[in-house]
């Protein structure tokens, strides 16, 4: 494929469902010429419930198949896939940018004079290896506790966003972890559609940190360093999923007009 032709091909974003539509604002702000399409994987979502194998499995095909279809680089807006697929498909794909999720558990070390750091997380992320990684990289600049977050996913993947419900889950999920914390990680990308319930829950003093304005910068740093940046004209936003229901849609639309 020549250049041009590369570049003038589309971004593909990848989440197990809503999740990674968190990511698009930042995205489509810092590359606005750019076409994205977006795949939410509702079919197999929750990741986080799912084996890292299972997961590397599914997230391959799908990134394997937006390839073929043009995809110049992929962005995998989502934590879980970014744990368990991210090291495995840059092997494989070594001629795509393939970007990742980055909990923002630097920044929130940083904030302040060694912090108590909340993270929340699907369960297999809090399994694999890059988290526990990254927090013992930390390790002496902050005081990290790892929150494995049952039933959150799948609370925003119907569209639940707000009220008692989510109200209530998210009590049971931080209520323990509270005390003495000066900050929380969103370390999946669905929670950010519930990052108000989460600021009221754990009260304006505890500092939220994601990681999609990162995402979003480092995706432009990877087309820019592979002379992958489209020139000019208008870009667009496609949204594509797997969930075989025509009502998923609408719920998409909805979640992304509540991130403006
Ligand atoms: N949105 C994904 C993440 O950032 C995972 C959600 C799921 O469990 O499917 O981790």
């Amino acid at each position: 494929m020549t250049n041009k032709k590369k570049k003038n091909g589309f971004v593909a974003v990848l989440d197990s469902g809503v999740g990674g539509l968190s990511v698009l604002p930042g995205l489509t702000a810092e590359l606005p010429g750019e076409d994205f399409v977006y795949f939410g994987d509702a079919a197999n979502a929750p990741y986080g419930e799912r084996t890292a194998d299972e997961v590397r499995e599914i997230v391959s095909k799908s990134v394997g198949r937006m390839i073929d279809e043009g995809a110049k680089a992929v962005v995998l807006a989502c934590n879980t896939a970014t744990s368990a697929a991210a090291a495995y498909l840059r092997e494989k794909y070594r001629d795509v940018p393939i970007i990742g999720m980055e909990p923002a558990l630097k920044p929130a070390a940083e904030a302040k004079e060694h912090p108590r750091v909340l993270v929340m997380a699907t369960p297999l992320t809090i399994r694999e290896d890059k988290l526990r990684e990254l927090t013992e990289r930390l390790r002496d600049e902050a005081e990290f506790d790892l929150i494995p977050c049952h039933g959150l996913v799948e609370l925003v993947e119907a569209g639940t966003v707000e009220g008692n419900e989510v109200r209530e889950l998210i009590e049971r999920i931080l209520a323990p972890h509270l005390p003495g914390a000066d900050s929380i990680v969103l370390g999946c990308t669905h929670y950010a559609h519930v990052r108000e319930t989460i600021r009221s829950v754990a009260g304006e003093d505890v500092a939220i940190f994601d990681g999609a304005a990162g995402t979003a910068r480092e995706t432009k740093r990877r087309l820019g360093a592979a002379g992958l940046l489209k020139r000019g004209g208008n870009g667009s936003v496609t949204l594509t999923d797997s969930s075989g229901d025509p009502g998923y849609k609408e719920i998409c639309e909805f979640l992304l007009s509540r991130l403006k």
